[in-house]
């Protein structure tokens, strides 16, 4: 059996990684540590809300992927629309997922909020189908939150 991620000695490891204020410099690097920290990963990234309802492209790590997305569409405008953390076990059983990574068969999609406001998603896909359980979920909220505190939005 696979020892359980230790989110905690993660959440240590990347406040200690951003250590600048830049939100830019910190998405990147943010998008790079997981990618490489969490196993069974072909895509990490985040979208930015920069148009009202539309999510951009933005720092990630993976293919080239879709670019804009909606709020009304995919597991990341779901996130977008109701502001709540979409864990999908299998994408191919989503009728909108949208498949920039044909690889993609499991999906984590977390919604970053400050101030109140949408700033944009964290999404995450595996090739392994339901890849991601509670305790991930909770896990990388955390390290979200970690980011969020290390950066500056203006
Ligand atoms: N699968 C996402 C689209 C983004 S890519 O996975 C990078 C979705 O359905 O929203």
């Amino acid at each position: 059996m696979t020892e359980p991620t230790d989110y905690a000695s993660l959440q240590r490891q990347l406040a200690a990684l951003l250590d600048t204020r830049d939100w830019l410099t910190n998405a990147a690097q943010t998008s790079a540590f997981l990618i490489e920290s969490l196993g069974d990963l072909n895509w990490v990234g985040f979208y930015l809300q920069r148009q009202p309802d539309t999510l951009i492209l933005g720092p990630f790590q993976g293919k080239p992927a879709c670019n804009p997305i909606p709020f009304s569409r995919g597991v990341c405008g779901a996130a977008a629309r109701h502001r709540e953390t979409q864990r999908v076990d299998d994408v191919h059983a989503v009728a909108d997922h949208i498949a920039c990574d044909a690889d993609s068969r499991s999906e984590l999609v977390i919604p970053i909020v400050i101030e109140g406001h949408l700033w944009g998603v964290l999404d995450i896909d595996s090739p392994q189908p339901s890849r991601f359980n509670a305790e991930d979920q909770a896990g990388i909220e955390r390290l979200c939150e970690t980011f969020i505190h290390a950066s500056d939005f203006d």
